[in-house]
């Protein structure tokens, strides 16, 4: 569904509401296989794709493993356009913690890419308000993503990208100040924690839902609360993963740590 035909469900008054794909892996590692495989299917069934692509620490190993698969000559990359879901602000693109250099280090140094194709907000940029606005111009600009994978917020956040508690379901891409859960979560990745900075520049609710499909990756026990929360409370602004039950093409790919609060696990 596109974000337009959701959009007409609302003004119709009438929102379905659809029940995400579960999948629960025995491991952390298998999560990073089912994630990589699909990202591999879909570069191959259409060379061309846009992708929404995350950072953090859950798709390291995904993005290993397509390391490797390039390496092996199992796929090309040169015509992929990625758009990542967001970036510190103001952070500079070569901090050791900055998602700029993260995604050179974990990807695009190792894969062929052009820098042209490759999407992220600037975390240098002197006002994030028009870095915003000028990263929702070019995502518009490509058209909605044939795929987003995201990850899901630490403990009780259940943000997606950095779409924290309050955000809206028709939210685009914006300066959004980071929850004092993630902060206290996020800065252990800094060597001086209380570098971490206040904000961030992420897509919007909607930027995600526009996404043909999408596909949320989850491992650790600190992941279990939002999980339950996102699939089984009430939809709305407490919760911005729950959002995902208005598309009709969701994956939670899931360890069984993840999983452990979902109803039969
Ligand atoms: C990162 C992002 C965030 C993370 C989430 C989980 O680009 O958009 O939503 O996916 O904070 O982070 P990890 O994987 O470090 O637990």
């Amino acid at each position: 569904m596109s974000y337009e035909a959701f959009r007409g469900q609302q003004a119709g008054e009438h929102i379905t509401v659809y029940r995400p794909e579960v999948v629960v892996l025995p491991s952390p590692e298998e999560v990073d296989q089912y994630a990589a495989t699909h990202v591999l299917e879909q570069v191959t069934a259409k060379p061309n794709s846009v992708l929404t692509l995350p950072t953090g620490g859950t798709p390291r190993g995904m993005y290993e493993l397509l390391v490797q698969a390039h390496r092996d000559h199992e796929v090309d990359f040169s015509q992929l356009i990625i758009f990542n879901l967001d970036e510190y602000w103001p952070i500079q693109r070569d901090h050791p913690s900055s998602y700029t250099r993260y995604m050179n280090e974990m990807f695009y140094s190792h894969v062929n890419i052009p820098p042209s194709q490759r999407f992220i907000p600037n975390g240098e940029a002197p006002d994030a308000a028009v870095e915003a606005d000028l990263y929702e111009t070019l995502f518009q600009a490509y058209g909605p993503p044939d795929l987003a994978v995201i990850g899901i917020g630490p403990g009780t956040t259940c943000h997606i990208g950095f779409n924290e508690r309050g955000s809206a379901v028709d939210s685009r891409s914006r300066y959004m100040p980071l929850d004092p859960e993630t902060r206290a979560a996020n800065s252990q990745l800094f060597a001086n924690p209380a570098e971490i900075p206040q904000g961030t520049i992420t897509q919007g609710v909607a930027d995600i839902l526009e996404a043909h499909q999408i596909m949320l990756l989850a491992k650790g026990d600190t992941k279990a609360w939002g999980i339950q929360r996102a699939l089984n409370g009430p939809i709305g602004p407490d919760a911005p993963a729950s959002y995902l039950r208005y598309h009709p093409q969701v994956t939670f790919v899931l360890d069984k740590a993840a999983a452990q609060y979902l109803p039969g696990q």
